[in-house]
């Protein structure tokens, strides 16, 4: 059902300073960063030549980055993004074999203008998974 690993995201605590890492030391290709209010998050995306790098900031006071921070202040890995053909059908899938589904339920449109999911990390080893339609 899962299709390509579409980024790996990392929660970091300053976000300019992890992009000049990337775009600098790591001489990767970067994007500006841009706010996402409903998701409570700044994005900069790294694009490799086979996935790419999701940098994660807190955006607002209810932000689920900054609670991840408080536990992890250096930052750290916080979730693998996978692509699925139909969002809707791989949730009722998932639902019907026993996983979690984080919120409502329902897709929300995520940082590249795709409907996205998440999935409780309980029930996926440990590690918070999102889903995005392809
Ligand atoms: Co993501």
């Amino acid at each position: 059902m899962i299709g390509r690993l579409n980024h790996v995201a990392i929660a970091v605590p300053d976000l300019a300073a992890a992009r000049a890492l990337y775009c600098g030391m790591m001489g990767a290709e970067v994007s500006d960063a841009k706010d996402l209010p409903e998701h409570g998050v700044t994005t900069v995306f790294v694009t490799l030549p086979n996935t790419r790098i999701e940098l994660l900031h807190p955006l607002g006071d209810k932000s689920p980055i900054q609670a991840f921070l408080n536990k992890y202040p250096a930052g750290g890995v916080h979730h693998l993004c996978y692509e699925v053909e139909d969002i809707t059908e791989a949730r009722d899938r998932l639902v019907v074999e026993g996983a979690r589904i984080l919120g409502d339920g329902v897709p929300r449109i995520g940082a590249h203008g795709k409907p996205v999911l998440f999935l409780h990390p309980k029930d996926f080893c440990g590690t918070l998974i999102e889903l995005e339609q392809a």
